[in-house]
């Protein structure tokens, strides 16, 4: 039993057959995933299917980096509202992308912030998107996420980088399909990091894991990174799934599964 713990599935890309990729999923032992929203219309997406999917799909609900400009007080206040809701476990996700500048840093840096108070005031984990900014994220967290809990989604830096993460002991560190692949130094961080704070996600659509050759990732998908991360530490696969199951229930808050 596994948990995709970053899984766009509201995203168009399943329009065609979302349904039946949720199935597959919840067939092949993946029983849970977490869907964060990327903007307003992406977090009601999300929440629409955790609705449909009750025990199997949660949401977030956050402005991703890229969509910053979009963030108002409405936007935010929107979120709180539907933070309210029991499907709706995590604020996200959101973050720091000087890797694509989508948004000016000034608003990135910004949004970032408001939804680090809107997790404290909704006390909900964060899901944090870092690429290229781990040095501006550390900085914010420092100035405004004391006590806070969360995940870094999808953690591509080096092992100096995670050690700096992990100093903020509510937040995990999720691999995602870049562990699977060549010339990075995931194997490393993931060799070094507790295993009671290490998550497993496919950030579906994107990062189809090696060596598949889908054009499209999904959340069934969430084995090959487990499998990798198991035989780096070498363990089973099946006590990687028992801990990163365990480690996700507890930092979403996700009760048992509803069937
Ligand atoms: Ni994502």
């Amino acid at each position: 039993m596994l948990v995709d713990s970053h899984c766009h599935i509201d995203t168009a890309r399943f329009n065609a057959d979302r349904e039946a990729i949720i199935q597959a999923a919840f067939e092949g032992g993946v029983t849970r995933i977490i869907d964060p929203g990327c903007d307003l219309a992406s977090s009601e997406h999300a929440l629409k299917l955790a609705k449909a999917h009750p025990g199997i799909i949660f949401a977030g609900v956050g402005t991703h980096p890229h969509d910053a400009t979009t963030h108002t007080e409405e936007v935010g206040a929107r979120y709180r509202e539907m933070a309210m809701e029991p499907e709706v476990m995590a604020i996200g996700e959101f973050g720091l992308d000087y890797f694509r500048m989508l948004s000016p840093r000034d608003v990135q840096r910004a949004v970032f912030v408001a939804h680090l108070e809107l997790a404290r005031e909704c006390k909900l984990p964060c899901i944090i998107h870092v690429r290229d900014s781990h040095d501006d994220v550390i900085e914010l967290l420092r100035a405004h996420g004391q006590g806070l809990r969360g995940v870094f989604h999808c953690f591509s830096g080096d092992a100096a980088q995670a050690e700096e993460c992990l100093a903020f002991e509510g937040f995990m560190l999720s691999f995602a399909g870049p562990l699977t692949r060549q010339g990075n130094a995931l194997p490393e961080v993931a060799r070094m990091a507790p295993l009671e704070r290490v998550l497993v996600e496919t950030d579906s659509p994107y990062l189809v894991p090696q060596p598949l050759r889908a054009k499209r990732n999904e959340p069934l998908f969430v084995k090959y990174v487990a499998e990798k991360l198991a035989e780096i530490r070498s363990m089973t696969l099946e006590e990687i799934a028992r801990i990163t199951t365990a480690n996700a229930l507890s930092l979403f808050g996700l009760g048992e599964p509803a069937r």
